[in-house]
């Protein structure tokens, strides 16, 4: 299973990239604010470091760049996304899962921009997105678990329906909350899981492993001869 980074800061992914080998990015408009830039500079400070540690190429390692939310016709879809894939050619077109954004993500992926179709919350909503083979679908956890909703069984009929159509669209396992959900989404056989920095700490950590390094610290010094 590959881990992606939710994040448009740079001293996080590149933190996340170091110690966790993570394979790639995804962005939203609420992570650009978090950046504390303008839409444009954040981008393209990740296009910049995605050369310096020389990962060029979709396939090496994908950052999911969201279009405009505001955005409501195919139309202006297409353009906008026509206009961010050209800055880097990691870049793939986050584009909501709407009427609209499905149609716009159709004639992107037949352009050949790769897109994640985002904001998918519906066993159907994932369907489309695999039969517009768009490159990935990312739908979202933690929302729904807010909301009080199942999610493992929603992930599992989604992972279902895909291995049984034989989609290739790759399937992120979005706003994970927790080491749980990321377990459950590897027992599953999911692609992808994206997440914040602090989950995948908390994630690969264990309070006890941090108690047992005390004892057994405890224990070596207190060991005669040492
Ligand atoms: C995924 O691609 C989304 O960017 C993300 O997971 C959205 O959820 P969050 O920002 O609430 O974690």
């Amino acid at each position: 299973m590959k881990f992606f980074l939710d994040s448009a800061k740079i001293d996080e992914i590149d933190k996340a990239y170091k110690c966790y080998g993570i394979d790639g990015i995804t962005t939203n408009p609420k992570h650009i604010q978090n950046s504390g830039k303008p839409f444009l500079e954040a981008i393209t400070d990740i296009a910049k470091w995605v050369k310096e540690n020389k990962l060029e190429g979709v396939e090496k390692f994908p950052v999911s760049v969201e279009i405009n939310p505001h955005l409501d016709n195919a139309e202006d879809m297409i353009k906008e996304a026509r206009k961010i894939s050209k800055l880097c050619e990691n870049f793939v077109i986050k584009i909501p899962c709407t009427l609209e954004g499905l149609k716009a993500a159709k004639t992107l992926e037949e352009e050949g921009i790769r897109t994640n179709v985002t904001l998918v919350f519906s066993g159907s909503q994932a369907i489309q997105a695999g039969r517009i083979n768009a490159k990935f679908v990312s739908p979202f956890i933690g929302w729904k678990e807010n909301n009080g909703e199942d999610t493992y069984q929603y992930m599992a009929q989604i992972a279902e329906i895909y291995k049984v159509k034989g989609y290739k669209t790759e399937i992120i396992a979005a706003a994970v909350r927790s080491g749980k959900t990321i377990a459950e989404m590897a027992e599953l056989d999911i692609d992808i899981v994206t997440c914040g920095l602090a989950v995948l700490e908390d994630a690969f950590t264990h309070p006890y492993t941090t108690y047992g390094l005390g004892v057994f610290c405890n224990a070596w010094d207190n060991t005669k001869g040492n």
